[in-house]
Parts: structure tokens; sequence; C-alpha cells
């Protein structure tokens, strides 16, 4: 294997083979260094094995950054169409979830195949199993690096190590120590899009529930969702949770609001006139699982008629369907996260070519960045995007 190449990427995940084909295409010699024994570990296992590849709505509020312009321009290059387009070409079946979410009909492993196609059809190699010890500086502005199997040299190096998110796939925190090298400052790192664990007595309740999930708006601070619920043994999980996780903080609570789109009073009061000898419970279960509708009753201590509710009664029921408070403990973390929140302060990197403004040639993508999507095909679309934006930059150097 040759050790000279114009572009080395470190990373074989979506942003790095995005990269790498982008920039072969272009005629330059490529090479994708990954330490795991696979390509592409969390296209596999996304979307719950079906990868939601994209959105349909992708917008710029649909990502946190401390510097929420900075995706701007990625975005807009290289679009949700772009990449849908490219899964036209290899004719992948896929269907919209919800709310926009694309996914695939069959399995992740199409997207997989997708990119090691667009990389083998431009001639830009994969190499796995390489671990990285250092990176030098060339005379020549280029790099060498030091790797489990020898000595490689670039003229350009891309960092696509992703974040921190289940260390068991690979994660490493390799991309912040790159960025420090040269000068970076790091945004400070935590787990997103992951479950929130709680502990006491709502611990063991929740965890009695485990497996019951509802639809809800969850709140926090003046940050919304609307999505499922889902109670598990150490907490809550479910979409509109993940959601809500990348803005919760130790000491707040979140808001979660049971009835979608009506007014609990008004329901509970009709309820009361037309029903009732009906239970509370038996009223909640019309709309929740009987299991949640038991909790729910025994919170309140209303374990009776509807007609038995005093005023007082009725208020404290209304209130807890339309803004239960619950303080989580914690969030799961990395181990299960499908996101890390933070990373390379981008107001040192370009944001139309991802060259990094402290050393010359050398580019940072993806994940690693200080830039987050909501859960939703957004984080991919990011992937794709940066990865494009930085190989099309370098193609025409
Ligand atoms: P990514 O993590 O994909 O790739 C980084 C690569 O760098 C890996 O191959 C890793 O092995 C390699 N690497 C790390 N350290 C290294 C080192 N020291 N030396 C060499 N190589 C190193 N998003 C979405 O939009 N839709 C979805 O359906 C899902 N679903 C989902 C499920 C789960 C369980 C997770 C964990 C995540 C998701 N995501 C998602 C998020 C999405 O997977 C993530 O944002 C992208 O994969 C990020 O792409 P990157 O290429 O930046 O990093």
């Amino acid at each position: 294997m040759s050790s000279q190449y114009d572009l080395i990427i470190i990373g074989a995940g979506a942003a790095g083979l995005m990269c790498a084909a982008t920039a072969a295409a272009k005629g330059k010699s490529t090479l994708v260094l990954d330490h795991a024994n696979k390509m592409a570990k969390k296209v596999l296992m996304s979307g719950g094995g079906r990868c939601n590849f994209t959105n349909l709505y992708v917008e710029p509020d649909n990502f946190i950054s401390h510097n929420p312009h900075f995706c701007k321009s990625a975005l807009s290059r290289y679009t949700q169409w772009d990449f849908i387009t490219l899964v036209d070409k290899y004719q992948i079946p896929y269907f919209e979830k919800e709310a926009g979410q694309l996914f695939c009909e069959r399995s992740s492993k199409d997207i997989r195949d997708l990119l090691l196609s667009e990389c083998q059809a431009v001639g830009a190699r994969i190499q796995l199993k390489c671990d990285i010890n250092k990176i030098k500086d060339c005379e020549d502005e280029g790099f060498t690096l030091e790797t489990s199997l020898g000595e490689f040299h670039s003229q350009h190096l891309v960092i696509a190590t992703g974040g921190l998110s289940i260390p068991t796939m690979g994660a490493t925190g390799f991309g912040y120590q790159v960025a420090e090298q040269y000068g970076h400052s790091i945004f400070e790192t935590s787990a997103g899009l992951t479950p929130l664990t709680f502990s006491g007595k709502l611990q063991s309740a929740f965890s009695e529930l485990s497996g019951n999930a509802f639809d809800a708006v969850v709140s926090c601070g003046n940050q919304s969702f609307t999505g499922a619920v889902l109670f598990t043994h150490k907490g809550l999980s479910g979409p509109a949770i993940l959601q809500i996780s990348n803005y919760w903080e130790k000491g707040k609570p979140l808001e979660i609001q049971f009835l979608l789109g009506e007014s609990s009073e008004d329901w509970l009061r009709e309820a009361i006139k037309t029903r009732p000898e009906l239970k509370l419970k038996n009223l909640l279960s019309t709309k929740l699982s009987q299991s949640i509708s038991g909790f729910i009753v025994s919170q309140l201590g209303l374990d009776k008629k509807l007609k038995q509710l005093d005023h007082n009664e009725i208020k404290k029921a209304t209130e807890f369907l339309d803004c239960w408070k619950v303080y989580p403990d914690d969030v799961e973390g990395y181990r299960v996260a499908e996101v890390t929140l933070g990373g390379v302060d981008t107001s040192d990197i370009s944001s139309k070519t991802f060259e990094s403004q402290k050393r010359k040639n050398l580019y940072f993508i993806g994940e690693v960045l200080d830039v987050t999507g909501h859960l939703g095909g957004f984080n991919f679309q990011w992937a794709w995007a940066s990865g494009h934006a930085a190989g099309e930059s370098i193609g025409e150097r």
C-alpha cells in the first residue's frame, strides 16, 4: 500500500466516507484510516437498524451549537435533496416515518454499502484496524501519521472521528486531542439524545411501568418536543425524552403534558357530566394504558369515581395532566447516547471549507465539531453536508 496521499481522513464514519468519495471524485488520492474493525458502525446501528439517513425538513434551528450560524453554509450547499438523489441512484427503498424522518425500508446496510460503493468507484482507499499514534507536521505543510501500520504522509488531513457516544462502537476523544494539539479550543462535551435516569420512589415506579409508552409534549425551559415517552427500568426514554435531554440540565424539571391538543379540564368536566359513575382511572384508560392510568391515579391519590371529585381535586388532576413536573437525576450517558454535545469550537474553523484557521490543510468535519442535531436524521445530514463541503474544497485545491 502506498504511504503517500493527497488526503488522509481519520474516521471511516458517515462524514469521513462522504468526504473521501467527494475529494477522490475530484482526482485526489485519498486514504481513510480507522481503528475499528468495520467501517460506518454507527450507520449500521442507527435508526434501530434502518438508518434515519436524513430529514425532509432540515433547518439550522434543528442544530445546537455555540455558533448557530456555522452550520448554515454547508447545509445549504449539500441538502437533504442531494442525499436523497444519491439514495435514489442506488435504488434504496425508503419511507417517511414521521415528521420528515426518512428511514431505509430494508436495512442500514444499504447506506453503508452506498458509502462504500461511492468510495470504491473513485478509488478512495479505506484501511481499517489502524491505530494512529502520532501526527507530525512536515515542511511541505503536509502531515506524517505514525500508525500501527507504519507511516503515512498526506498534504491534507481531515479529522472525522465523531463524538464520544457508544465507546464500544469505536468512539474516542481522539479528534479533540488533535484539535488541542493545533491550538483549537473545545467546548465541554456531554451526552446528547440520551435517556434520563431517576432515583428513589419515582425510579421504582418507572421501573414497574417499564415498556409502557405514551405520547406527550415534553418541555424544559423554553424548549418543547412532542413525541413518545417510554418508561424504562432507570427512568424515561423515547423520542421526546431524547430530544429534551439535549436541553436538560441537572436540577431543572421536565414538564410533561399528557393529552395532546386538548384541554384536560374541558375533557374531565365533560366526562364528569356524561359519565359520573366512571372511575378516574378508567377515564384515563381511554387515552393511556391501564398501567399508566393506575400510576397517575396513585400519584394523585384519587382512586375515585368522577362524581366524587371536588373542585380542588379536579384542579389537581388537570394540573397533573397538563404539566406533570419531574426532576431527572441524570442523563444515562455516553454508553447509550446517540450523540455528543459540545466539541471542537467552530470559531476557528471555516464554515465554507471546514479548514482549520490555526493549521493550514487540517480539517474537522461531522460530530467532532460543536454542532449537534436534533433527533430525526439531522445528525447524518450534518455528516453528509460537512463531509461534502470539505471534500469539495480539498478536491479543488
Ligand atoms: P462517526 O461516529 O459516524 O464516525 C467516526 C469514526 O471515527 C468511527 O468509524 C470511529 O471508529 C473512528 N474513530 C474514532 N476514534 C478513532 C481513532 N482514535 N482512530 C481511528 N479512528 C477513530 N443520526 C441520524 O441522523 N439518524 C439516526 O438514525 C441516528 N441513529 C443513531 C443511533 C445510535 C445508536 C447512535 C449512537 C447514533 C445515531 N445517530 C443517528 C447519530 C449519528 O450516528 C452520528 O451523528 C454520525 O454517525 C456522526 O458521523 P461522524 O462521521 O462524524 O462520526
